[in-house]
């Protein structure tokens, strides 16, 4: 037993009773009455803090006060709109991670630990803090090649506290495994580890050196999005130096009546930066808000925080393109099978049933305006469904979904009247082409093909060496033998027709 996970534990139970937000009043209708009987014990403890705001508000004030594990918890949470209702995850979607900085010389002392030099020997000037947040605060500084650059520094001690309250996150979970049946279907333990390991990796900021430089090679492929360079020098397992980030921060509310900005333009940069690296490059920063976007006018964005790097698939983009084809030639029938062919549903449910509920997701939103056509809502509203029909989504899909949200709220608060559709078509029109045109089913279909001879080919290896039943390779092989020759057969078809197209 872990007495200080229990501990802290108890420390945090007590923060959710007094605020009310371990077992709310709001969800009373729906307990048995033995659980209503004790969360009616637990109120008379609640305090103030339980008098003001819904339950997600309620639980984000505890949330953020709890440090790193508890605002990545609520931020977690808050892609759980199809378990905990959209209000609840939408509440927690606005954690804040502000906190006082810590003293300049103290931030320095761990950058001489960290890089084994003195600071004046790398930073020629070194000043305070500009933001602070409960993983790290960021200075500004000079090189002595002149350059201005971004310091992100750890604060001290963030590891231990992480770890602690990881530890306690952890028993939480085990615990509501162990004595609330109802739970284990959520999986609270695989939940919690999947949190605590999303702040391992953002507590070393040379992974976010990394992301950094990755996403300003794949910004650089197109004209939209520019990322500060990494100044590998300054960078350790708990400093990262970037460089300055030119332009003015798109969070500053001045920053919109800058002489010279073209907002219309701007919007559609921010749209199309993110649905190329999404879809092009299956790279994309996650974490694309106002605070983190800078502007040089007329409508160049700069972006900083590379903490969250989403990652799509060759098989999450071809899903996409797929979905979002049928919805616009509103082709439900095709949308329902590609989910059932590709697994994602599973085979017991019904086909046209699924194809019904589409119909409700795609008839509202494409009959509206094109301007307004949001993809991120169609897309939430897809997954709202699929969870209906028991599809278990890839997170990099709710990330991707999340960040769409994001971005296409940015656009609009630049550009009120903003056209989304006419922003993202000519992306989304050569993605698609690509993805699903003539040429990228051959390529598909001779894929298809290798993979089958290069199988084959084990096979046939795997015989020799005996490892294969005799009774086995008989039924087979002569079957065999015509399927090898079939995908032969097909993969150079598709070759043909691929060097024709
Ligand atoms: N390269 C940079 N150039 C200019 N300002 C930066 C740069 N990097 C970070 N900042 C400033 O520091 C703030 C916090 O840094 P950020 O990387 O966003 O950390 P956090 O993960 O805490 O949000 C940013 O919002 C921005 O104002
Ligand atoms: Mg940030």
């Amino acid at each position: 037993m872990d007495l200080a996970a229990f501990a802290r534990l108890l420390a945090v139970g007590w923060t959710l009773i007094r605020a009310d937000a371990l077992i709310p009043r709001e969800v009373d209708p729906l307990l048995p009455p033995g659980v209503r009987t004790l969360a009616a014990f637990l109120r008379l403890f609640s305090g103030r803090a339980a008098r003001q705001g819904r339950p997600g508000e309620r639980m984000a004030r505890v949330l953020e006060g709890l440090g790193p594990v508890g605002i990545k918890l609520g931020q977690v949470l808050s892609t759980r709109a199809d378990i905990f209702g959209k209000t609840f995850a939408q509440d927690l979607s606005h954690l804040k991670d502000k906190l006082p900085p810590f003293p300049t010389p103290i931030a320095k002392a761990e950058i001489e630990r960290e890089l084994g030099r003195p600071v004046e020997s790398l930073f020629v000037k070194f000043s305070a803090p500009v933001a602070a947040a409960s993983i790290a605060q960021a200075h500004e500084a000079w090189l002595a090649d002149g350059r201005k650059v971004a310091v992100k520094v750890l604060r001290p001690g963030v590891e231990a506290k992480v770890a602690a309250d990881g530890r306690a996150l952890l028993l939480a979970s085990r615990l509501m495994e162990r004595f609330i049946p109802d739970a284990r279907r959520l999986e609270p333990v695989a939940f919690s580890r999947t949190v605590i390991r999303a702040l391992q990796l953002e507590l070393d900021l040379r992974f976010e050196a990394a992301g950094a430089s990755e996403m300003a090679e794949v910004m650089a492929r197109d004209p939209y999005m520019r990322a500060p360079a990494v100044v590998w020098d300054g960078v350790g397992k708990r400093v990262l130096t970037l460089e300055w980030a030119e332009g003015v921060p798109l969070s500053d509310p001045a920053t919109l009546d800058l002489p010279g900005l073209n907002r219309q333009e701007l919007a559609d940069n921010i749209i199309r930066a993110f649905l190329t690296q999404a879809l092009d490059h299956g790279v994309f920063h996650a974490d694309l808000h106002e605070g983190n976007l800078f502007v040089i006018p007329p409508a160049k964005l700069v972006a900083v925080d590379f903490g969250i790097v989403g990652r799509l698939g060759p098989m999450e983009r071809r899903y996409l393109a797929e979905i979002l084809y049928g919805f616009i030639t509103r082709d439900y029938q095709r949308v329902a099978r590609i989910h059932f062919d590709a697994g994602y549903v599973p085979a017991h449910h019904d086909q046209e049933a699924f194809a019904q509920a589409l119909r409700a997701v795609g008839e509202p939103v494409l009959g509206r305006a094109a301007s307004e056509v949001s993809m991120g809502r169609l897309l939430a509203q897809l997954f709202e469904i699929t969870a209906l029909f028991d599809m278990r989504l890839r997170p990099e899909l709710v990330l991707l979904q999340k960040t769409m949200v994001t971005v296409e709220g940015v656009a609009r608060r630049l550009e009120p009247d903003h056209d989304l559709w006419t922003a993202a078509e000519p992306v989304v029109r050569r993605w698609i082409a690509r993805e699903l045109g003539p040429v990228a089913q051959a390529r598909d279909f001779a894929q298809e093909a290798l993979r089958a001879v290069r199988a084959l080919a084990r096979l046939a290896e795997a015989d020799a060496a005996g490892r294969v039943t005799v009774v086995e390779t008989r039924d087979k092989s002569g079957g065999l033998v015509w399927f090898a020759f079939g995908a032969v057969a097909s993969a150079a078809a598709a070759w043909l027709f691929w060097a024709l197209a």
